[in-house]
């Protein structure tokens, strides 16, 4: 059976209410009749006219990050709660900026994946190795340390409401993709993970995208890497037609049984 492709689109800082209207406008026509699932993650203030204007479609929209408290005195933060009600259907969690720029660490990453399952927001979390360690060759070392601190004590029927993304950090808005034999082998190494951590059943059901640099030119080369569940795009989803063509190229990949 083919699993379900994902296509998230990570507009990070870019776009303001107004110019992600017109995205989706210009998206949702060419993507009408795809069976791929298509997630924007877009700034806070354009989650409610984004949800509004997908609503009824198959697009899903979603935030880039959240605060792991339920509420509370935290000055320029966001709930999960407050994203939902604006119309969040999922959240960005770990992301390597969160990390790296802002400083998260795995304590905070892991409260931030329990809050949002105990809130009912889908988490996406991302993990990935910085280009030293890919280097030093401790990709599987640091796949294990950030799998098992953020998805600590999570109950395998919880778990199975996650969608993994793996994203080396050296290949983030660098140009620079990982080879599909390294893709392979770090999608195998979180699936064995996952495995150790739930069992095997529902650790074949987590979804794991690769994410860093994917453009137009690489994505069927990326996608048909075995255990490849879809992709996770920063700079190239910023432009409706060229995520339009990512899904189209998605959906022609020679292993995907027609629709039913
Ligand atoms: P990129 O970003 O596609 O621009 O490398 C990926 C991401 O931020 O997840």
């Amino acid at each position: 059976m083919t699993k379900k492709q994902y296509v998230v689109a990570n507009w990070k800082m870019y776009k303001t209410a107004h110019e992600a209207t017109d995205y989706i406008e210009k998206l949702l026509p060419q993507v009408e009749n795809s069976s791929v699932r298509i997630y924007l993650a877009v700034p806070f203030t354009s989650i409610a006219p984004a949800a509004h204007f997908a609503k009824g479609t198959h697009v899903v929209i979603g935030a880039q990050n959240m605060n792991d408290a339920r509420e509370g005195a935290f000055t320029g933060e966001i709930a999960a709660l407050m994203l939902k009600e604006a119309g969040a259907s999922f959240v960005l969690i770990g992301h390597s900026e969160r990390r790296h720029i802002f400083k998260e660490d795995a304590a905070l990453i892991h409260r931030k994946v329990i809050r949002a399952l105990q809130d009912d927001i889908q988490p996406i979390l991302c993990v990935g190795e910085t280009l030293q360690e890919f280097e030093q060759d401790q990709t599987q070392q640091v796949l294990t340390q950030q799998l098992g601190s953020a998805l600590d004590k999570i109950p395998p029927e919880e778990a199975s409401r996650i969608i993994l993304a793996y994203e080396p950090v050296w290949a983030i808005g660098t140009g620079k993709t990982a080879q599909p034999n390294h893709i392979q082998e770090a999608h195998q190494i979180c699936r064995s993970i996952l495995a150790e951590l739930f069992g095997k059943k529902i650790a074949a059901t987590i979804p794991i995208l690769y994410g860093g640099s994917v453009k137009l030119e690489n994505v069927s080369k990326i996608t048909e890497t075995d255990n490849v569940d879809g992709i996770l795009v920063g700079g190239a989803s910023l432009n409706p037609q060229t995520l339009a063509m990512m899904v189209e190229a998605i959906e022609k990949k020679p292993s995907r049984k027609p629709k039913k």
